[in-house]
């Protein structure tokens, strides 16, 4: 008999966060039978209710304990937590499917945008990552046109929204905004800057090359989900006063000219992607329209005047839904799909050879 997500038991670490409440609303959803689910967070939320679906849920303490009897483990937390719980969790029988950064770029581990390289999932050890918020909707738009015409460029430049860094980012927001307008000085604790009103050329901590680590991540996902380590990348990530979705205008030069039909069509034929481009009626994608919707959008398809191998588009995406929650989802049913949910064993030899 074939598995189905509804017959499986699921943790959900970070369940009080940003990540976990859009986790919770996609999956009512998006299955009619939900899986059981446990709902993790700090011992700060313990004993908090959610109810998901028909399910009454009261929030544990995400603990080295809490994954006997787990099938698959969404973990929505830090790093520092993740590297923590994870290997507790695959110890404990469970696949983790891990949002943050701890593992994407570890060998043993598949970082996933279904669409894309859904079949990476096959060689996974006990836990697969999904990409940084940026990179998913990136690799969406590329992929269709790197099949057809190899991407030798990519520059992009984002528009990053607060709660790409988190629920707390979103209420700060809105502090400040209210503080600036009644001539306060803003509070800075979450987002560490003034973001209401303002814009902030850097996400993550600045790297020795002058890059921040938020634009390193996008280069190296990029390339590892493409399977394309020789596509030469450069971003500049900015955060924009906007609660929700993340745009990016970006420049892609491949090996040959593409028209912008053809890219626009190749875009369509992509399961999850919405091209959304007539200038003429003033249509491209923007956050407040894109906001709870599942699909990348991509709008202001064109030929750059720069190069003549080369587009220039603008990709907008929900970073909660595609960018986080969804991805993950769409993930664990790869893995039931494919019959994938059990680690590799190939692989595990492999990794457990190199140490
Ligand atoms: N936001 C996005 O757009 C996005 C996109 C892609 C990936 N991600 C990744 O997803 C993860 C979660 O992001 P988020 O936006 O949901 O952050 P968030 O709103 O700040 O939520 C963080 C969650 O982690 C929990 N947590 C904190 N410390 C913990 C601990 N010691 N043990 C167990 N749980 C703990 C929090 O629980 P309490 O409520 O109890 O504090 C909360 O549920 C991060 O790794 C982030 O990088 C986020």
């Amino acid at each position: 008999m074939t598995t189905s997500l509804k017959d499986l038991s699921i943790a959900v670490v970070g369940a009080t966060g940003a990540v976990g409440a859009e986790f919770f609303r996609i999956a009512e959803e998006r299955y009619s039978q939900l899986p059981k689910i446990k709902a993790l967070a700090s011992s700060r939320s313990v004993g908090k209710r959610l109810t998901v679906g028909s399910q009454e849920l009261v929030v544990e303490e995400a603990t080295e304990d809490s994954f006997a009897g787990v099938d698959i483990a969404f973990i929505g937390v830090t790093s520092e937590v993740s590297r923590r719980l994870a290997p507790a969790a695959v110890a404990a029988g469970a696949v983790v499917i891990d949002d943050g950064s701890a593992f994407r770029m570890r060998d043993d581990v598949p970082l996933v945008v279904p669409e894309v390289n859904g079949a990476d999932v096959e060689w996974h050890s006990g836990i697969l990552s999904i990409p940084n918020c940026s990179t998913t909707p990136l690799v969406m738009a590329a992929h269709p046109l790197h099949q057809v015409n190899p991407i030798v460029r990519i520059m992009a430049s984002t528009y990053q929204s607060a709660s790409g860094a988190g629920g707390a980012p979103m209420v700060e927001l809105r502090e400040q905004a209210q503080d600036v307008l009644d001539g306060k000085p803003a509070r800075t604790e979450a987002i560490g800057q003034q973001l209401a009103f303002n814009v902030i050329p850097r996400i993550d901590r600045f790297g020795d090359d002058g890059y921040t680590f938020e634009e390193q991540k996008m280069r190296q996902e990029t390339q590892k989900i493409m399977h394309a380590p020789q596509i030469r990348f450069s971003a500049t990530c900015v955060r924009v006063p906007v609660y929700i979705t993340h745009c990016a205008a970006v420049n892609i030069e491949f090996e040959r000219p593409m028209s912008t039909d053809e890219a626009r069509q190749l875009m369509n034929d992509l399961p999850g992607l919405t091209v959304m481009d007539d200038p003429s009626q003033d249509s491209y994608p923007m956050p407040w329209d894109v906001t709870g919707k599942d699909d990348v959008f991509v709008g202001r398809i064109r030929q750059d005047s720069s190069h003549p191998n080369g587009l220039v588009m603008w990709i907008a995406a929900d970073n909660l839904r595609k960018g986080a929650a969804l991805n993950s989802l769409q993930i664990a049913e790869e893995l039931v799909a494919r019959n994938c949910l059990k680690p590799n064993q190939t692989q595990q030899v492999k990794s457990v050879a190199r140490g």
